[in-house]
């Protein structure tokens, strides 16, 4: 049996803006997917999803998975109704904002790279999870499946080629991600950024122009680890992504009851209107404090660490 991982990933600076070649920051976190692949005698491609998941997720997304796993097929030259299983687990949470769907792409292409002894390297990988992520949310910058093929912290933009180089910090640091609950569609949230941005260009350059500052004073405060700074910037990042249009008032809640509890900053993550928020909780004390002070609330919490 053929075995692949695919990290999940918290973005931390940018996402949105990241589509149109603002730059970002991204980590893998440390819980991931494992897909493992197998050839069967009949039945064609089948595909059994084993994840734990925020209730109603896969039946959401179904649709996009197998319009996924298609193009994923198609990418590696398999034929498509070829006799095979592919089975989906591992410990990352199959949610909105947490990179599930670029996670089980890269997964599933080093699975079925490994049974036919295809020996691909990851840059071969991050392009097949790239065709994969088509699936999910049509036009995707690329900024889910690089986390979820090397790992790390990465700063990305996209281009005409994307780039990204890691970023280094000394240490992996404590984040809390909060749950809303709701399963959340990242095509339809990024085709109201770009209706709201060709209506009012203007106000929506100044936010980019923004964001941009943000991303690169983001970067030098981590790798000089001024973690007060991230979470400032975090903050700011959450005000653009509000006016941009991205938050919820779930995901507002979770940012005003992480910082309340001491965190040092947070933010929504991913595509918004709903999914997850990050808080920044250097140290295991702040993150249980904040983590409990969510939970309080009725939300799950994912405690984890970005710089894996
Ligand atoms: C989704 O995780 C990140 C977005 O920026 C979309 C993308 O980059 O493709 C919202």
């Amino acid at each position: 049996m053929a075995e692949g991982k695919g990290y999940g990933k918290c973005i931390m600076f940018n996402e949105h803006f990241v589509v149109y070649g603002i730059p970002s920051i991204v980590s893998a976190i440390g819980d991931a997917t494992v897909a493992t692949a197998e050839e069967t005698e009949s039945g064609g491609t089948q595909l059994i999803d084993s994840r734990p998941a925020t209730p109603g997720y896969k039946e959401e997304k179904k649709e996009q998975q197998e319009d996924s796993l298609r193009r994923i097929l198609n990418a590696m030259n398999i034929p498509l109704n070829k006799n095979l299983r592919i089975t989906l687990k591992g410990n990352l949470y199959a949610a909105s904002g947490v990179g599930a769907s670029a996670a089980s792409c890269t997964a599933i292409a080093r699975a079925l790279s490994q049974l036919f002894d295809m020996e691909l390297d990851d840059n071969r990988i991050n392009e097949i999870a790239y065709e994969g992520e088509k699936g999910y949310h049509g036009t995707p910058s690329g900024v889910d499946n690089t986390a979820s093929t090397y790992g790390g912290m990465i700063w990305f933009v996209k281009g005409e080629p994307s780039t990204f180089d890691p970023i280094k910090i000394p240490h992996p640091i404590e984040i809390v991600m909060g749950n809303t609950g709701t399963v959340a569609n990242t095509k339809a949230a990024v085709a109201g950024v770009q209706e709201r941005k060709e209506k009012n260009p203007e106000l929506y350059d100044q936010l980019f122009n923004q964001a941009r500052n943000v991303a690169h004073d983001a970067r030098k405060a981590l790798e000089s680890s001024e973690l007060k700074e991230v979470g400032r910037l975090m903050n700011v990042n959450h005000q653009l992504l509000q006016k941009i249009e991205v938050s919820n008032n779930d995901l507002d809640t979770l940012v005003e009851t992480a910082r309340k509890a001491g965190a040092f900053g947070a933010k929504m993550t991913g595509g918004g209107l709903g999914g997850y928020m990050v808080a920044l909780t250097p140290g295991q004390s702040l993150q249980e404090k904040v983590a409990k002070a969510i939970e309080k609330k009725g939300f799950s919490v994912l405690k984890t660490k970005v710089g894996v």
